[in-house]
């Protein structure tokens, strides 16, 4: 990569707006001016874009006001120009219904911001859950030099002597709450210490799984993804991020390079190696049909067969990122899974993935587990089939337990997210452990925007008497940061008439992880008929934002991408700008 010709001056995307002795280059020349910079601080240099996905409700970008400063110290040091551009920050803990709804939105930001302006290369500042893959379709769809900067996970943190896992451990402590183990003054102290710094959840949850994604594909630079948002490291990182983006202009070294089907075969086998994030397969599919590269569900299930969970990371395993970067961080991780990777790929520091893990070292063997003492051998996630969800549908066998992945029940249905509430802990309900709860309409439309509703709640009355896991079902995801035999992604979705809308109380739902199967136990004829009785509900939008996704989202085994996305990008011609 480095024998690559170096770009001109002239040859610079931003040369047609500050170059030429015309009308228009004078007024962007001037205008330059009136920001208070001299003709020689950007005069035939890279115009370096820094999307700053920051904004004060989204915690977990806390420190991006102050990163976005270290990108620009090692821009200019390198000798680019930057301009930082503030973008929408999807902020997973306070949008309605749910950040996902907007996933698409941001990746459009950003197509149309490095498409109108007048930039030579962008760094991507994100990290907080769907920030990263939002922001990587933008810019593989106009496929302009772009480099990620993974925002790091939060500082380690503990409660009463315990440590505590972003997500993870709310959910376990609410329940010990409903089941009455916890006082209500405990759990407000908890409010204090779960998320005790910037950066984005510490479990290995969405976020964790997208940088760590992000840094396999050769996104972003090696190493980059484990530092933790507060270490000093970070700062250092940020800086030779912006630096290495200069490079990246005068390159021309753009992502197209690092999104082959090679790459997402190392994303998936990564994803699997870390006990990622259910997540992360709806993200990568959406992402695989930008690049144009050919991706199924079924890659997954193939990849997940043959890769063992070495990263020992909650909520599968134990540890928490900042233990991951201690340990020797992905790097150690994927050293120790080398065997199982396309080591040639390139990546954006200009070396190959086989180079950037050379001698990476694990210092932890329980957090970094050895090959022959891995959390779990294989099936990190796995691909479902049958007739309940013919597109498929995902679980995580280690985030479940044991004796729920063969399984049969009878079901309980609730219509919709409301309906759940109202009723899922009345005791009148009478469920039992061997019930499987059904949860409809909660998936791309139906929801919309496939919240992370799908850990179905457990019955107060059942984890009284000390059921800790059920077999649950929707058309919804899950947080990354989740755990138990959830059935998620089912597809098609109930709204739009998958079988899943069928289901009735009562109805035997047999669950075979081993084999890869979802069964819903009635006829053909019996599916049929109750098709026939069925009208779609309402789109509940008729202008605006929620009319475009209404029209345009795809299902979950397709990644929920807007159609008219769904292609790659960069090869449209840029409109001329005026
Ligand atoms: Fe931001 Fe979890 S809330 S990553
Ligand atoms: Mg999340």
């Amino acid at each position: 990569m480095s024998e690559r010709p170096r770009k001109t001056p002239e040859q610079l995307r931003s040369y047609r707006y500050f170059g030429p002795d015309d009308l228009r280059s004078f007024g962007h020349r001037s205008r330059q001016k009136q920001a208070g910079f001299a003709t020689e601080e950007f005069k035939d240099k890279p115009v370096i874009g820094i999307l700053n996905t920051w904004n004060d409700l989204i915690s977990c970008h806390a420190h991006f006001r102050q990163r976005a400063e270290d990108v620009k110290r090692g821009v200019w040091q390198a000798g680019g120009f930057p301009v930082e551009i503030p973008v929408m920050g999807l902020s997973e803990t306070f949008m309605k219904p749910t950040s996902m709804y907007y996933r698409n939105l941001l990746a459009m930001e950003t197509e149309e911001t490095l498409r109108t302006y007048p930039l030579d290369a962008v760094i991507l500042m994100g990290g907080c859950d769907k920030t990263t893959p939002a922001m990587l379709m933008g810019a593989r769809s106009v496929d302009i030099p772009s480099i990620f900067m993974p925002g790091g996970p939060m500082s380690r943190t503990s409660w009463r002597g315990e440590p505590l896992g972003s997500g993870s451990d709310v959910w376990k402590y609410w329940d010990q709450r409903g089941a009455g183990r916890l006082s209500c003054e405990a759990w407000c102290e908890l409010e204090d210490h779960i998320a005790a710094s910037p950066g984005h959840c510490m479990t290995m949850g969405t976020a964790s799984t997208m940088t760590a994604i992000a840094e396999t594909m050769g996104l972003c630079l090696p190493g980059s993804s484990s530092v933790p948002a507060t270490h000093s490291s970070h700062s250092r990182m940020a800086s030779a991020t912006g630096s290495r983006a200069v490079e990246l202009a005068w390159l021309d070294i753009k992502p197209s390079e690092f999104m082959t089907p090679e790459s997402f075969d190392n994303a998936i086998t990564a994803l699997m190696a870390i006990g990622g994030s259910t997540n992360a397969i709806v993200h990568l599919m959406a992402l695989a049909g930008r690049a144009e590269v050919p991706l199924t569900l079924e890659r997954f299930d193939e990849i997940s067969q043959k890769t063992p969970v070495v990263g020992n990371l909650r909520p599968a395993g134990k540890y928490v990122m900042a233990d991951l970067f201690d340990a020797g961080g992905l790097q150690g991780l994927l050293h120790r899974i080398g065997d199982l990777l396309n080591l040639d790929c390139p990546n954006v520091a200009g070396t190959t993935l086989g180079e950037a893990i050379e001698g990476a070292e694990v210092y932890d063997e329980d957090v970094i587990r050895p090959r022959s003492n891995p959390l779990s051998e294989s099936s990190s996630l796995a691909v479902l089939r049958g007739n309940l969800a013919p597109d498929g549908c995902v679980i995580k066998p280690p985030a479940a337990e044991k004796h729920l992945l063969q399984h049969r029940g009878p079901a309980a249905v609730f219509k919709n997210y409301p309906d759940l509430k109202a009723r899922i802990h009345d005791p009148a309900m009478g469920l039992t452990a061997n019930h499987v709860i059904v949860l409809q309409n909660a998936g791309p439309l139906g929801a919309p925007g496939i919240p992370e509703w799908g850990m179905l709640p457990i019955p107060k009355y059942l984890l009284e008497q000390g059921v800790t896991d059920m077999v649950r079902i929707s058309d919804a995801r899950m947080s990354g940061t989740s755990y138990g035999a959830c059935v998620l992604h089912v597809a098609p979705e109930s709204f739009v008439g998958g079988p899943l809308a069928f289901v009735q109380d009562g109805d035997m739902i047999r669950l075979d992880v081993a084999g890869r199967q979802i069964e819903l136990e009635i006829s053909d004829e019996e599916l049929a008929s109750r098709r026939s009785g069925w009208t779609q509900p309402e789109n509940k939008f008729t202008r605006g934002y929620g009319k475009l996704y209404f029209e345009q989202t795809t299902q979950a085994n397709l990644g929920c991408d807007f159609r008219f996305l769904h292609a790659d990008g960069s090869k449209d011609k840029d409109p001329e700008i005026n």
